[in-house]
């Protein structure tokens, strides 16, 4: 087993309607599903293929509310932000208070997430590791975070934020971002693919020659309903903790 890894995050609650001001319930029902999707303890990994079900693998990496501030004063890890935005795109104003959004805390020492409503569809976003400090951290639609209040099917299961973390933690979309099997996720156990894959796709899904198991639509990194994205791999696991041993050694006291 790894070293437990434990990553000390803040919630930004950025609300223009008492709808959007989610309830502290449904932010630590989320940290509760990051939890249990990067412990690979999720039950619903019990709907994997016999060929993958051995494959989930506990990254030993966890996430807990900040009980601390910047200040080094007492805090719930929940930051609340009324704003006058209708909502937010994928340009980081929500990352800034002069922007009508909330500003991060330092980057290095925590994950931000801010929770907002969002515009054109957009679930979430992530900036990899390396980017500008400023903007670091996770952005998620308030209809697609955590599991109860506002959270929406087929969105109601907490993946996007684990899918978001993910890529906070260096992982790459499993099909490698490209349409003709070229493009790579650079993770080795996870088949070549050669598209995203929506909603609840049946097994096996064959792309890229990859049969007979074909494409791993049921990892975080897809894109597939919440109910049927649920493992991360040994590969990917070890990516994220390089990442937790490099650009983010920082968040790891
Ligand atoms: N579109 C988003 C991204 O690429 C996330 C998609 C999350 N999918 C989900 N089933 N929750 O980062
Ligand atoms: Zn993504
Ligand atoms: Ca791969």
């Amino acid at each position: 087993n790894l070293p437990t890894a434990t990553i000390q995050v803040v919630v930004h609650v950025v609300y223009q309607t008492e709808e959007q001001n989610i309830s502290d319930q449904q932010v630590m029902g989320q940290i509760e599903v990051l939890n249990r999707d990067f412990g690979a303890s999720n039950p619903d990994k019990s709907s994997l293929p016999k060929a993958w079900s051995n494959l989930p693998m506990d990254s030993g990496i966890r996430f807990s509310l900040a009980c601390s501030d910047p200040q080094g004063n007492p805090t719930d890890g929940i930051v609340r932000k009324q704003t006058d935005k209708g909502g937010f795109d994928h340009l980081d104003s929500v990352k800034f208070t002069n922007q009508g959004g909330s500003d991060a805390w330092p980057t290095d020492k925590y994950l931000n997430i801010w929770v907002c409503n969002m515009l054109g569809g957009l679930l979430g976003y992530a900036q990899f590791p390396g980017g500008p400090v400023e903007t670091d951290g996770v952005v998620v639609f308030y209809r697609a975070f955590g599991t109860e209040g506002t959270a929406q099917v087929p969105f109601n299961l907490g993946r996007t934020c684990t899918h978001e973390v993910g890529h906070y933690l260096n992982l790459r979309h499993i099909w490698g971002d490209t349409q003709d099997c070229s493009g790579s996720d650079y993770v080795e156990d996870t088949p070549l693919q050669q598209l995203p894959n929506y909603n609840k796709p049946s097994f096996p899904h064959i792309s890229c020659n990859n049969g007979p198991d074909g494409d791993m639509f049921m990892n975080y990194m897809d894109y597939v309903d919440d109910d049927t994205m649920v493992m991360f791999t040994p590969g990917q696991v070890a990516r994220m903790r390089t990442s937790l041993s490099g650009p983010r050694s920082g968040l790891i006291q």
